[in-house]
């Protein structure tokens, strides 16, 4: 199996970054499932991949009800015919005017605020055609709760027990505002919190998680999926053997990987596909430095320019330092996609 991997994606030169969508494709199904069987509505965040193909798969191709990360974001998938879209960052100043574009033209577009000061700004800016802003004050949509507490879990009954609370806290906040005579929407939801509902969630109105169409290490410390279920991988080569150190040197430094990893793992900075009893040691800007776990190192099994497959500790750090995916399916590379970027 891996020798056929590597086949089909020698032709690529290296540090690339490497997505299986067959496993794409299962994680958001799965996480669509879950979400038509709590009966809550899924708005999944496009932070991890920036993609319209990922976009998407995760919303079943009904370009509806997305949460965005960037300004540069919420352009890219309006210009593309997407709409509901959600801002989900506090209000930056500079930016309102981009905000209120983004209103004006859209159906819906959802802004955040969490301080007096940013309701002052948009006052400052009414929108035209009768419109109003949908945040709090002038058109108040919901109540929004990342959930990322979720991140110190390990195992599924700590991230049960953290979905609880944050359901609980949200609903007891809801009833608060009810009893002011305020009614809206409430969100909450991470990957971990969403790979593993609990049943009071079906009393939110929306969730809205965004890494697990990818997953990576972390999520699988965490409890969220299996290694297994990690559709993202960086392909590097072998560039060097240092014998005096029992080291090997590979093209991919944290140019390619992201520090996200750096002493998270037990196999170093990623885990090494296939070969647990190696580690990702050290990183500098475009090289990587692998050691064995113990004993010395075979180099006849790591001739120079032979590859090897990353598993990312964090994949939205990881995406961010390619500007290009490329797509494999069933032993074949298929595609590439082509992520927005900036602010
Ligand atoms: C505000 C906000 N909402 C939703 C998410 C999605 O959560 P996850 O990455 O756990 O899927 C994030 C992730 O960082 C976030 O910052």
């Amino acid at each position: 199996q891996a020798s056929i991997i590597n086949e089909a994606l020698s032709s690529l030169c290296s540090p690339a970054l490497v997505l299986d969508v067959d496993k794409v494709k299962i994680n958001a199904q799965r996480m669509i499932d879950r979400c038509d069987k709590l009966g809550v509505q899924l708005r999944p965040h496009m932070k991890t991949h920036k993609t319209l193909e990922c976009a998407d798969i995760m919303t079943a191709e009904s370009r509806r009800c997305i949460v965005v990360s960037t300004l540069a974001e919420a352009c890219f998938y309006a210009d593309h015919g997407f709409d509901d879209i959600l801002y989900a960052y506090c209000l930056p100043f500079d930016k309102v005017e981009r905000c209120a574009a983004l209103s004006e033209r859209l159906d819906l577009f959802q802004v955040l605020l969490d301080h007096p000061d940013a309701l002052e700004q948009l006052k400052k800016r009414p929108l035209r055609d009768g419109r109003l802003w949908h945040s709090e004050g002038v058109e108040l949509t919901g109540v929004y709760a990342h959930c990322g507490n979720s991140y110190h879990c390990r195992g599924l009954e700590q991230i049960q027990a953290v979905a609880q609370e944050t359901t609980k806290l949200t609903l007891q906040f809801m009833e608060k505002l009810k009893a002011a005579g305020v009614t809206c929407k409430s969100s909450i939801g991470s990957t971990p919190s969403c790979s593993h509902p609990v049943r009071d969630m079906a009393q939110l109105s929306e969730v809205h998680p965004g890494n697990y169409a990818f997953y990576d290490a972390q999520q699988s410390v965490i409890g969220s999926c299996s290694i297994e279920d990690v559709a993202v991988r960086v392909l590097t080569r072998v560039i060097g053997h240092s014998p005096h150190r029992n080291q090997l040197l590979i093209d991919c430094g944290w140019s390619g990987i992201s520090q996200e990893g750096v002493g998270k793992l037990p196999t170093g900075c990623a885990v090494i596909e296939g070969h647990p009893h190696l580690k990702l040691v050290y990183l500098t800007q475009e090289h990587g430095i692998v050691e064995p776990t113990s004993g010395l190192l075979d180099y006849s099994k790591y001739p120079l320019g032979s590859l090897l497959r990353l598993i990312p500790y964090h994949a939205c750090a990881t995406t961010m330092m390619h500007s290009v995916y490329h797509i494999y399916s069933k032993g074949r590379l298929v595609g590439k996609w082509t992520p927005t970027r900036g602010w």
